[in-house]
């Protein structure tokens, strides 16, 4: 009995070795499932995309890596502002999705990148932004991490973080559970610590959310 449970700890630790509890979280809901509740037609409403682009505006002609693209949720909006847009994700369900959606004949400006859980794999000094969506308390390693985008980043590149507030008392039944969640202070500090000094914060924008934008 205790050798099962020694192998069957193995096993799952195994299995998610690279994953923290946000990833474990989201994957109990099947990909299909997923893909619907990132495109549910009412997210418009409370996640704002138009105001989200405008905080981040101008975008035309700039090169933006969307980190946990997921569904391309964002990456369309961000094409439709006229950026070049790399939809880069550890899953390659979703990247094959995002290939589909946005093929090159309609969009020649998206591509994919296939990229790992501590590492955005980020070309050094190319983009001009990375961008994330509900995606940054899904990382662990976050300084580390931050670290990477940076180098990855160009001079006065910016990396934009849209994340849940924690403790936030909305109920728009979208997003992980508050335990996973990421206060905006934690945000800016982990930011600070990998290097970042120019930072802005939105919080009052949002209900469930906070745009942090930090430049290189
Ligand atoms: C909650 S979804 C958000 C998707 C999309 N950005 C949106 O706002 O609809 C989180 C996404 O991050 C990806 N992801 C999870 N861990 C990651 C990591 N360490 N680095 C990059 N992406 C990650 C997941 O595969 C998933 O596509």
């Amino acid at each position: 009995m205790h050798y099962f449970l020694m192998l069957l700890m193995t096993i799952s630790c195994s299995h998610h070795r690279d994953q923290n509890s946000a990833n474990v979280h989201m994957h109990k809901t099947s990909h299909d499932q997923l893909l619907s509740h990132f495109e549910d037609p009412k997210r418009d409403i409370w996640q704002k995309p138009d105001l989200v682009v405008k905080r981040i505006s101008p975008l035309r002609g700039l090169e933006v890596i969307d980190i946990g693209v997921g569904s391309g949720y964002f990456s369309k909006y961000l094409l439709h502002a006229g950026a070049r847009v790399t939809g880069a994700d550890v899953d390659e369900k979703f990247l094959e999705h995002c290939r589909k959606r946005f093929n090159n004949t309609e969009y020649p400006y998206f591509t994919t990148l296939k990229i790992d859980y501590h590492d955005p794999k980020m070309k050094n000094s190319f983009y001009d932004m990375a961008f994330t969506s509900n995606t940054y308390h899904h990382i662990e390693n976050r300084v580390s991490y931050l670290k990477k985008v940076k180098a990855g980043l160009r001079l006065a590149g910016r990396v934009v973080i849209l994340d849940f507030k924690k403790n936030s008392d909305s109920k728009t039944h979208f997003g992980p559970p508050q335990s996973m969640r990421l206060s905006v202070d934690t945000v800016v500090s982990e930011l600070k610590q990998a290097g970042f000094d120019k930072i802005s914060v939105y919080r009052g924008d949002f209900v469930d959310h906070y745009l942090v934008i930090a430049t290189k």
